[in-house]
């Protein structure tokens, strides 16, 4: 199969629309679009029909016992796939709607099996990019869409990252930039009676708690799969987000953090080896290929560049990859949050605990 490619840029009003108008004629007739959200790519179809959500699984090859999120673009569309649509989803919505945040309610029947993962549950967000929300609307269902990588991958910001993974595979691209957030949405279950924070995002705890009084925290967020625990998010599971290479994060005070890469460092060929960190610190490593995610002022240009650089890894064939910690109470959670999953949990501590 040969996959479409639909730029964007430089379109007039006319011809977005006519692009549009193709990709969501493509979706009507059964097809799967990789489409741009304010989060990360997306790689949608028709999310009540069970033979393209299995179209999805396998282009992504992932588990199907990993529940899709489903897109809708106004809230008719949460009641056509949501059961009980409690007071809490109504007060997010109007915060956080259309934006990046996902809500787990309890499903409506007329959703597939195949789309939920079989659960009882149905993951929805309603997307703010511009493109999103035409793709969706011009559909006339709702779209089950997720991140449009290959399972295993860091999630694609860019349409060039989702050719990476899935040329051949899927219908069509949007092409629609690079991606504003860069970490997907932030996933919040309401189908039990206090509301748990499943997946950080760039909606942080503290905004939700600002609407719905206390949350709680899925344990696995922050002790990762032990012990017989399992994330409440199916794909929470699965090691994700991470390089070819061995991954380690090094968390403590800046000097000890920089003196024990660069030890660690110094074990390996300076061309298979590299280091995660930013402008404040870039200067004090060598022997090594130094990546720079933007600055610690700016939480949000970090976010959008972490999959980039997890991705660039790969590129230049790193095995011994080293990461600083980025620990804070705002998107440090998200983005510490996917490194962690990155580095599958490895984590050496030198002198304080973040
Ligand atoms: O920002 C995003 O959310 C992006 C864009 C494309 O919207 N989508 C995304 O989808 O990240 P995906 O499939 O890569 O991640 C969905 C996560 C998985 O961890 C999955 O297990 C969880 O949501 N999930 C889906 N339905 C669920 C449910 N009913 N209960 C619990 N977790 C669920
Ligand atoms: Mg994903």
């Amino acid at each position: 199969m040969k996959t479409k490619v639909f730029s964007m840029k430089e379109l007039t009003e006319q011809q977005e629309r006519d692009a549009i108008d193709t990709c969501a004629a493509i979706i009507k007739k059964g097809g799967i679009v990789a489409f741009p959200t304010e989060t990360v790519y997306g790689l949608g179809g028709n999310s009540l029909d069970a033979a393209v959500s299995n179209r999805i699984y396998a282009a992504k090859g992932r588990p199907s016992d990993n529940p899709l999120i489903v897109h809708i673009c106004d809230m008719k569309g949460l009641y056509e796939v949501a059961e009980e649509v409690t007071d809490a989803a109504i007060k997010l919505a109007e915060r956080f709607w259309p934006g990046p945040l996902t809500m787990i309610l309890k499903k409506k029947n007329v959703l597939p099996d195949e789309t939920t993962g079989g659960l009882d549950t149905v993951a929805v967000r309603m997307p703010s990019h511009k493109n999103a929300l035409m793709l969706i609307k011009a559909s006339g269902v709702p779209i089950a869409a997720p991140s449009a990588n290959s399972s295993g991958k860091p999630s694609p910001t860019k349409a060039e990252h989702v050719l990476e993974d899935l040329a051949g595979k899927i219908d069509a691209v949007i092409d629609g930039g690079a991606v504003d957030i860069g970490l997907e949405s932030t996933i919040i279950d309401l189908s039990s009676d206090v509301p748990v924070l499943l997946r950080p995002g760039f909606i942080t705890a503290d905004m939700i708690k600002e609407v719905v009084g206390d949350i709680e925290r899925d344990p696995t967020l922050d002790e990762g799969v032990c012990g017989g625990m399992k994330p409440k998010a199916p794909g929470m599971m699965y090691r994700h987000y991470a390089p070819n290479g061995d991954m380690v994060i090094v968390s403590g005070d800046t000097d000890n953090v920089i003196e024990k890469i660069n030890e660690l460092v110094s074990e390996h060929n300076p061309w298979e080896t590299a280091v995660i960190t930013t402008e404040e610190n870039k200067d004090a490593y060598s022997g090594c290929r130094v990546v720079c995610m933007g600055t610690r002022q700016d939480e949000q240009s970090m976010a959008r560049q972490l999959y980039s650089v997890l991705r660039s890894m790969d590129e230049y064939n790193i095995k011994y990859i080293y990461a600083e910690s980025f620990k804070s109470d705002k998107l440090g959670d998200a983005i510490m949050n996917r490194l962690l999953k990155a580095a599958g949990h490895k984590v050496i501590y030198v002198e304080r605990r973040y």
